[in-house]
């Protein structure tokens, strides 16, 4: 039996799997159900304890690309596989939210909203793509799309990740030691790296202050990577010109965050790419098919990895 946990779109999901696996028991919470007969739970943001229940569980399917928050509970057995989504929809989007803080920046908007709010009429000096160079922190299944999408753009485009990659018209570097000097040739920096132990805190204020004055930075991976009161160092130093994030350490962000209100900084409320129910539900019946047929799935978690 496949247990589904996704209270928002409970029906419409229930509603997905059952078309697209149509020999399977499907069950939702808060159903009462026999959870021994439970093998598979397709969940996201499941309460605390939520897997305890489950004694013959096998497999879960996130409902989502990012496990952090699944790794860090004690609820699921080390022989429990997880398997997330990869792509899914999600790398386009990706791509428009980088853009849209890319262009943001490159076409001076921010300077110009601050001119139009004090009636100022002054053209700023033209910046042009090729002069500007974008940094991509992780080139997994959303940052290879966005670095090739914005290299096609013609914006010089540097990639990092922790394994060397090749990816075409892209610089790709890897490793820690590599970072520093990747980030002093930066003008945007945007990061879409998974929450790990390794990227906690991995832009603190010594990597923060290397990024060029007048940089800008974009955050859609996880809050986890930035140590925020840092950034706010920076800001108010008016070392970096603009910063778009769309994911926090707390979140929703407390109200009385400083971020908030900050001229240099825009915020949205973790919605740079969305899960898409048709192309989830499409992945996730595509791998249960390839479990049971001993071949191998598409996004299996590493847990020591952690990502
Ligand atoms: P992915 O395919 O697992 O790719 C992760 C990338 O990060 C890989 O290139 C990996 O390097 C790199 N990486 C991980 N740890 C690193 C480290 N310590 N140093 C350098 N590189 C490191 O993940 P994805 O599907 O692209 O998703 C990435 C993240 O986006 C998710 O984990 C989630 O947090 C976030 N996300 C956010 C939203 C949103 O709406 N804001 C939506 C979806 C996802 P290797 O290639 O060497 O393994
Ligand atoms: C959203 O943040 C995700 O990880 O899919």
């Amino acid at each position: 039996m496949l247990y589904l946990y996704s209270p928002e779109q409970q029906d419409h999901y229930h509603h997905l799997l059952q078309e697209a696996l149509p020999d399977w028991s499907i069950a939702c919470w808060p159903q009462e159900i026999n959870a021994e007969a439970v093998t598979h739970v397709v969940a996201w943001k499941p309460p605390v304890n939520f897997f305890s229940r489950f004694s013959n569980l096998q497999v879960i399917f996130t409902l989502g690309a990012g496990v952090d928050k699944f790794l860090q509970r004690d609820d699921i057995p080390e022989h429990v596989t997880i398997i997330r989504l990869t792509d899914a929809g999600m790398a386009q989007q990706m791509t428009e939210y980088a853009l849209y803080g890319l262009l943001h920046f490159q076409r001076k908007m921010d300077i110009y909203r601050s001119q139009q709010q004090n009636t100022v009429w002054q053209p700023q000096p033209t910046r042009l793509a090729k002069d500007t160079r974008v940094t991509i922190l992780g080139l997994g299944h959303l940052g290879v799309h966005v670095a090739q999408t914005l290299a096609g753009l013609g914006y010089p485009v540097s990639g990092w990740s922790r394994h060397p990659r090749n990816i075409e018209h892209v610089r790709c570097v890897h490793g820690c030691d590599a970072l520093g000097s990747l980030l002093q040739e930066t003008d945007v920096l945007f990061s879409i790296l998974p929450s790990t132990d390794e990227t906690q805190h991995l832009l603190d204020a010594k990597h923060l202050a290397l990024l060029p004055k007048d940089a800008a930075l974009i955050n859609a991976g996880r809050g986890t990577l930035l140590d925020e009161d840092a950034l706010l160092n920076l800001l108010n130093q008016q070392h970096l010109r603009f910063v778009l994030l769309d994911v926090f350490a707390s979140e929703p962000l407390p109200a009385a965050h400083p971020f908030w209100r900050h001229p240099a900084v825009m915020i949205t409320p973790h919605v740079a790419a969305d899960t898409i129910p048709e192309e989830a539900v499409a992945q996730i019946a595509a791998n249960i098919q390839a479990l049971a047929s001993g071949h191998p799935v598409q996004g299996q978690v590493d847990r020591q990895r952690g990502y």
